[in-house]
């Protein structure tokens, strides 16, 4: 029992009712968050990557990735319905399967959203340069348009934008909702004009051959795995549960509404990407399949490119490269406008959401609320912004952006696995605790969900794949160095709030683990 340290759903909601968090998103507003958060990389960029693996089986690669997060989504909205508080899967954890698979789970989130901010600024790079040279004819030399595998040094604009937005975090800059609209309309806009005018255009000999590399992990479930990233943050709808008006309806509707629309418009998007202009994977010169991210696959596309002929797959502005290619130049250049205009906005809600997992780790005592301190001045958890914001710029500086989002996935499919399993063992152990949302038919849904989380897992390749037990080893030090002692539930103390964690903690009735309780106890 030691270590099944579970934070009692109680405890958790009544520190819930405690908060004065104002309670003003309603269910459009919980949806335009959760397309704000989606849309970014993974369909701006990741497409040719995505291609590169699938050719047009992507089409199935998006709906196999989008089936595993509807299924993820429907566990996370019966837990974000009950337990309607800030830190997402891991305060479910914490109350289902106990502290130390809790603070694995944390810690997995922060490998999401970390990672997930240093790939859209990689992502964004790739736009901002492509930008630079069509409208502006401003070459950004190739050193420092890309790290080292691909031919470069150091990506500049990819730092430079990371570091940026981690400043405006420390300031204090927090998108406001209406901001978010704006940028959701303009990116809901590019996508629209994409599909409205690669459509018409579509050949069926670009569909021929549909799975070029078959359906393993080198094919369409390994392209669904790495796709997956495209669909990545539509867990910031149940992060914003606190701050909702009746979260019990509205959350659900947010996250199943905006993973819905996200998906319908990633599958029109690649079929326009692949009917228009097609979406073969470049060979190497003996036919070899050549890996997204490799220096072998960036020679063999500069090659074609000097030949005047730059496949979908080695576009690092997919979208934009595809209208350009079928004629529509200005258009293609206003895509690559919409998107360096709103990817930023994806890199501060990760880089944001990544400080609010922080911060209720920090609550509960499993890390050092120091660390969390607020600036006397901005209000903003300074000191950890900025850390994370130099860890996402460095990565952003030197990695390629697929292994980026491999690595964010690897973490992101844990904590959905954690949630499949969470519900269902919440049903077993609380079955007659009020559930506002109920996971339809949940003993087929959450398996479905927990298959499907390893399934794509294991299709990750292999660097991604180990990169999360690597960093669960180095989470799990870190726990029993710090937060094992000085866990607040060990402790017997509730949570300080998160928006003042200069308040002392309250004292709760003492865990069944628990020393002596009290409140000052060390
Ligand atoms: N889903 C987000 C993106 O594609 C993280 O950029």
């Amino acid at each position: 029992m030691l270590f099944w340290r579970v934070k009692p759903l109680d405890a958790i909601l009544a520190t819930a009712e405690k908060k004065a968090l104002h309670r003003s998103l309603g269910p459009i507003q919980l949806t335009m968050l959760g397309i704000g958060a989606i849309i970014g990389t993974g369909i701006f960029v990741l497409t040719a990557e995505a291609a590169q693996k699938a050719g047009p089986g992507m089409m199935f690669s998006f709906i196999i990735a989008g089936f595993v997060c509807a299924v993820a989504a429907l566990c996370y909205s019966e837990l974000s319905s009950m337990v309607p508080v800030s830190g997402s899967a891991y305060t479910y954890t914490y109350a289902v399967m106990g502290e130390l698979l809790a603070w694995m789970v944390g810690w997995a989130l922060i490998l999401e959203y970390a990672v997930a901010a240093s790939a859209v600024s990689v992502g964004w790079s790739g736009y901002f340069v492509g930008l630079l040279s069509s409208s502006l004819d401003i070459v950004v030399p190739p050193a420092l348009a890309s790290g080292p595998y691909a031919g470069g040094v150091v990506n500049l604009p990819a730092l430079l934008i990371a570091l940026l937005v981690t400043w405006l975090l420390m300031i204090g800059t927090k998108e406001s909702a209406r901001f978010n609209a704006v940028l959701v309309a303009v990116k809901v806009t590019a996508l629209t004009l994409f599909i409205a005018l690669t459509i018409p255009m579509m050949k069926g000999v670009n569909f021929d051959p549909f799975v070029p590399n078959g359906w393993g992990s080198v094919g369409v479930v390994g392209a669904a795995a790495s796709i997956f990233f495209a669909y990545v943050g539509f867990d910031a709808v149940s992060t914003a549960a606190e701050e909702t008006r009746n979260p019990q309806r509205n959350v659900p509707i947010g996250l199943i509404a905006s993973l819905g629309i996200c998906t319908v418009f990633y599958l029109l998007v690649s079929a326009g990407a692949i009917g228009s202009l097609g979406a073969q994977p470049v060979r190497g010169l003996d036919g070899e399949m050549l890996m997204p991210g490799t220096v072998a696959l960036a020679d063999r596309c500069a090659a074609l490119t000097a030949l005047g002929t730059e496949p979908l797959v080695c576009s690092r502005e997919a979208l934009a490269h595809v209208l350009r290619s079928v004629g529509y130049e200005q258009i293609g250049n206003l895509i690559g406008l919409a998107a360096f205009l709103a990817l930023p906005s994806v890199v501060l809600m990760m880089l944001f959401g990544q400080t609010r997992i922080f911060f209720v780790m920090a609550r509960d005592g499993l890390l050092p609320e120091k660390l969390a301190s607020i600036h006397p001045r901005w209000k903003t958890p300074h000191v950890v912004t900025a850390i994370t914001g130099f860890f996402v710029a460095l990565t952003a500086a030197f990695l390629p952006v697929g292994k980026l989002a491999d690595i964010s996935n690897s973490g992101t499919l844990f904590a959905f696995f954690m949630v499949a399993l969470s519900v269902m063992i919440l049903r077993r152990t609380d079955p007659t605790r009020h559930r506002p949302f109920r996971t339809p038919a949940v003993w087929i849904v959450a398996p479905l969900a927990v298959v499907g989380c390893v399934g794509l897992y294991v299709s990750l390749p292999s660097d991604a794949m180990l990169v999360l037990p690597v960093w669960g080893c180095l989470g799990l030090l870190i726990y029993f160095l710090y937060g094992y002692r000085k866990s607040h539930v060990a402790r017997g103390l509730t949570e300080v709030h998160e928006d003042d964690p200069d308040a002392p903690p309250q004292p709760v009735p003492p865990m069944p683990d628990a020393p002596t309780p009290g409140y000052k106890q060390a």
